[in-house]
């Protein structure tokens, strides 16, 4: 499969993705990454192992639809079967969403739908909640609400700030279950139909 990867910062997600590509985990490649920042420390990644970077500032468009129309335009230049948004931190238009819709997803940290949007760990932390964890679902026009594909949770501790458990939720939950979700998508074994998700063609 044809993957394209979506990021704007550190691109820890997009470094699991390329290493799960190499060692064969993901039957894929990545085709392209594109960042709306050009400082996005996620495409020096890219460019060390050889990938094409795309570069695409919202800031240069008079409108979230005008820099959507550029983005779907240059990702098609690419082919992708699949587009993954890590760390992709723009909201999309529904023509965007629309240009790949059943092939984009998105990974979100928190165990939705609990905690949509930003600072999620700082949420989990002031409602005094037990659990936290990340989720990687489809992504359709309602913000981090697109049906749910996969998600593993940690059990909160009484000594956890933002810092320890945005570490753990990205070590030990993102970078295991974005790869497995990707691999899955490549191998043909999941399926958006309508608010459901098809796991080998059974209803999650
Ligand atoms: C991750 O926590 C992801 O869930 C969120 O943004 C962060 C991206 O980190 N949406 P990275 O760029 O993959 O390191």
């Amino acid at each position: 499969a044809r993957i394209a990867v979506l990021i704007s910062g550190t691109g820890r997600n997009l470094q699991a993705l390329i290493e799960a590509c190499a060692d064969g985990r993901i039957d894929g490649h990545i085709v392209c990454v594109l960042s709306n920042r050009a400082d996005a420390a996620g495409l020096e990644r890219a460019q060390q192992v050889g990938i094409a970077t795309e570069v695409l500032s919202h800031r240069d468009y008079e409108s979230r639809e005008a820099f959507d129309t550029a983005m779907i335009a240059r990702l098609l230049s690419h082919t992708p079967d699949i587009v993954v948004m890590a760390g992709f931190m723009r909201i999309l238009t529904p023509a965007f969403i629309a240009a790949f819709a059943g092939r984009m997803l998105n990974i979100h940290p928190s165990l939705l739908p609990r905690h949509p949007g930003l600072r999620t760990h700082e949420a989990v932390l002031a409602a005094g909640e037990r659990k936290h964890g990340a989720t990687v679902h489809f992504v359709t026009e309602e913000l981090d609400g697109g049906p749910l594909i996969i998600q593993d949770e940690l059990i909160v501790r009484a000594d956890d700030d933002v810092m320890t458990l945005a570490q753990r939720v990205m070590s030990g939950i993102e970078l295991k279950i974005y790869p497995q979700a990707v691999a899955w998508m490549a191998r043909g074994e999941l399926e958006l139909a309508g608010r459901q998700v098809r796991f080998k063609g059974q209803i999650l």
